[in-house]
């Protein structure tokens, strides 16, 4: 049984109150639910943060041993050179995802700091992003 993570940065755990337009009205609990049941065959866990370092700490822990990681790193993807460097240190592909398309907004979501050691990057599905990169592993 394959072993995948998903890893989630910053306000994430606001889906579906934070800005609905952009990102949603689902909470990552239903969306973890629908996705475990249509998803029986891999053991998938979550993690989320609003700190920095303990995403840093989460890449470390599972990044020789999981079979994949999703990584959402949210804000973060965009300034943190911590991230970007723990996901090249690593030795589990990383799947860069995004809800939104971050290529159609402000100009500061254009830099990732993620994507030059991401496996891929897959963004703009809204939350349908998770499901693609996780069909990315399986
Ligand atoms: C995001 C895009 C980022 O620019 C933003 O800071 C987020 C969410 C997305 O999933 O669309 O918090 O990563």
């Amino acid at each position: 049984m394959k072993k995948l993570i998903i890893i989630n940065g910053p306000n994430l755990n606001l889906l579906g109150k934070r800005e609905p337009a952009i990102y949603g009205n689902l909470s990552f609990t239903e969306f973890l639910e629908e996705i475990k049941g249509k998803y029986p065959g891999i053991k998938l866990d979550y993690f989320q943060s609003n700190i920095e370092g303990e995403i840093i700490d989460k890449l470390q822990e599972v990044g020789f041993s999981y079979d994949g990681i999703v990584l959402n790193a949210a804000a973060y993807t965009h300034t943190s050179v911590g991230i970007g460097d723990a996901v090249k240190a690593i030795e589990t592909p990383v799947i860069e995802v995004h809800i939104s398309n971050t290529y159609a907004r402000e100009d500061f979501r254009h830099q990732s700091f993620i994507s030059p050691n991401a496996k891929g990057v897959i963004l703009g599905f809204g939350l349908q992003s998770y499901e693609l990169a996780l069909q990315g592993f399986i």
